[in-house]
């Protein structure tokens, strides 16, 4: 038995990465999933392999009316749409003072503006049935700051506000919202990020600049940063049943790395 036998799910950014993930797990957790993304050839090839309970769909999550499309496409082949995950995501890498207002506006768009479309064209079916389950992929940047992303990072917290807002709202109609803050993702993503990161610091280095290279243990539990797989098991609890009491919550997927700050050389840090 899988955790999601008979539900039916609709997955944004299927065509790679997390979203791939996702579908992958759900149709293994018994669900049948309509993945939809803007990179159509990826997405036919993530969905194809598994079969009749995967379609893929295109899908900007800008457009409301490619929501309607994709809301109408999955009822039609699969049934009324039990669960919602909002995963597709831009990253713009930037200084604050370098960041272009198109593309902060840009980011915001895909990150946020389509989450609330999705939810929005998800609902009345939910609703009707009072019954549904809606995850936001957020981030770790949905807890914290960081450098060099000012516009996904005010996405990602904007998108743990839409959440909680929806959740106190939506509760009452038996509708569950949730966000995943997520430290693992894919390298196509995040590849932009530590390129410009190790170009700054080579530069810096080059221009005579001194950097402390041994890094601390930044991660509490030493072992990298997680796979998208990590991220797609909690999407799959919270899409659940299991989950039925779970309303309105971070849910994070970082191994620890939000839970505060480790201070090199503290009791505790280094040990057997
Ligand atoms: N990559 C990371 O390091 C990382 C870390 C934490 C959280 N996340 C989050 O995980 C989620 C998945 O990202 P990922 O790591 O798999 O990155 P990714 O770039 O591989 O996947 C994002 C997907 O979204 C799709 N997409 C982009 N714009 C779209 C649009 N307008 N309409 C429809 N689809 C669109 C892309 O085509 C892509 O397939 C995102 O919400 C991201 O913010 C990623």
């Amino acid at each position: 038995m899988g955790r999601l036998d008979g539900k039916v799910a609709l997955v944004t950014g299927t065509a790679r990465g997390t979203g791939a993930e996702i579908q992958r797990l759900f149709v293994e957790e018994g669900a049948r999933v309509m993945g939809v993304d803007v990179l159509d050839e990826l997405g036919e090839a993530v969905a194809a392999p598994l079969g009749d309970a995967a379609a893929y769909q295109h899908v900007d999550v800008r457009d409301p009316s490619d929501w309607s499309a994709a809301v109408a496409a999955t009822v039609a082949r699969f049934g009324p749409v039990d669960v919602l995950v909002n995963n597709a995501a831009v990253l713009e890498v930037a200084s604050f003072e370098e960041h272009s207002h198109d593309r902060f506006r840009d980011v915001i768009d895909v990150n946020l503006v389509g989450p609330f479309l999705g939810m929005q064209a998800v609902l009345p079916g939910m609703a009707e049935r009072g019954a549904g389950s809606i995850v936001n992929v957020g981030s770790i940047d949905s807890l914290e700051g960081e450098v060099g992303i000012t516009a996904y990072g005010a996405s990602k917290w904007g998108l743990r506000g839409l959440t909680k807002c929806a959740a106190l709202e939506l509760g009452r109609q038996g509708v569950r919202v949730n966000l995943v803050a997520a430290a693992p993702g894919s390298d196509d993503m995040s590849k932009p990020f530590f390129e410009a990161t190790t170009a700054k610091l080579k530069a810096f280095m080059a221009a005579g600049g001194k950097a402390e290279l041994g890094s601390p243990p930044v991660q509490p539990m030493g072992r990298g940063v997680g796979t998208t797989r990590h991220v797609a098991h909690m999407c799959a609890f919270l899409a659940s049943d299991d989950a039925g009491y779970c309303n309105g919550g971070d849910y994070a997927v970082d191994g620890g790395f939000t839970a505060g700050h480790i201070f090199p050389g503290s009791p505790g840090t280094y040990g057997p």
